[in-house]
């Protein structure tokens, strides 16, 4: 933890988590640069790589559901990260479950959150994005469907916020894996994902589609989803998103993020490598809050790694150490 997070740390973890991170972010958003570099250290460089023909600085990127509205992007660049997976967004701005809806586990360093795409709409993110877009920013769009769109109708949702948001996405990122939003997690299944896949491929006009996956599919769905994600054409897989196994005595609802997701996490990438082979890309994201555990799953096979929760108990200085740690091999 940096000096800096000592000591904001403790003032955050006052408030509930959701004010907490609105506090974060608005200094995200108005600090923009400045606070980024004060808060994050200096940019490492000497990272590059190139993953689905997008030129990332370094590979690790702020998870989707940090940013849902896009407001930090100068933020994140200077702490440090790489790229940035703003949303999710769905077509119509919504207000999301109803709350309490956040909780922090920190024995566990964990997160539960029932959410439920709480977001600004995709054509409003878009139009902030680019006004604050900067050359060398690469963004993902982390794309959903509204919660009272029927799921026969989601391919409908997921084309109507990309194309909102074509023009500022080097990536889309298909979310059919959060647990918060009813159904949605059926969308992994082969005949969904078919037809959804065709059609936000048709949508995204050769812009690489990345598609991200829930933990808690069994290694058949796992098959089967990446099987069909594969074959659709798409770009790479992110996994994974958060997990309805909770710890022992647990009874919150909503999904489990942060360091208990680390190991499932890593098994689901060792699965998909498993499946697809070296080349398919593939983005790790779940439980990486050290410089230990981000190397292990790039030396697992994942092309890029993300991470949230870890942002949370430790402070935006986390991504520097991060990569300084993968430089100095
Ligand atoms: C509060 C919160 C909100 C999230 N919102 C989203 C979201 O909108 N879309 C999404 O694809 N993932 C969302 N996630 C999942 C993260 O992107 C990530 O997949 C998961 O938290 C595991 O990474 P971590 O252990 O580093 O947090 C959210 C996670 C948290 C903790």
């Amino acid at each position: 933890m940096g000096y800096l997070h000592r000591i904001t740390r403790p003032l955050l973890f006052r408030l509930n988590p959701e004010r907490a991170h609105a506090l974060a972010l608005r200094v995200a958003r108005h600090g923009g640069g400045l606070a980024g570099r004060v808060l994050g250290g200096k940019r490492v460089d000497g990272l590059e790589r190139t993953v689905a023909g997008i030129r990332f600085p370094n590979p690790l990127g702020v998870a989707a559901g940090m940013d849902k509205n896009g407001v930090g992007l100068r933020f994140w660049s200077a702490a440090g990260f790489g790229f940035a997976e703003l949303g999710t967004v769905t077509p119509r701005a919504q207000t999301g479950n109803d709350k309490p809806r956040m909780w922090r586990l920190p024995p566990q360093r964990a997160l539960v959150n029932h959410l439920g795409f709480p977001n600004a709409g995709a054509a409003a993110v878009a139009e902030r994005v680019r006004r604050t877009r900067r050359p060398g920013d690469v963004v993902g769009l982390n794309l959903g469907k509204n919660r009272d769109t029927a799921l026969e109708d989601a391919a409908d949702d997921y084309v109507a916020a990309l194309q909102a948001t074509a023009d500022v996405a080097d990536y889309f990122a298909v979310n059919v894996s959060s647990p918060n939003t009813p159904e949605l997690r059926r969308l992994q299944t082969r005949p969904y994902l078919q037809e959804l896949l065709g059609k936000v491929r048709e949508a995204a006009e050769g812009k690489p589609v990345f598609v991200k996956l829930s933990p808690d599919l069994d290694e058949a769905g796992l098959h089967e989803a990446a099987e069909t994600v594969r074959d659709a054409g798409c770009a790479g897989l992110i996994a994974t998103n958060t997990t309805l196994n909770k710890p022992e005595g647990c009874d919150l609802q909503g999904g489990l993020s942060g360091r208990p997701l680390a190991g499932r996490a890593a098994e689901v990438l060792g699965i998909l490598r498993a499946v697809l082979g070296r080349e398919f890309p593939i983005i790790s994201v779940g439980g990486i809050d050290t410089p230990e555990e981000a190397r292990a799953r790039l030396e697992a096979g994942a092309d890029l790694i993300q991470l949230y929760t870890g942002l949370v108990y430790e402070g935006p200085g986390l991504a520097n150490r991060i990569l300084r740690g993968l430089k100095s091999r």
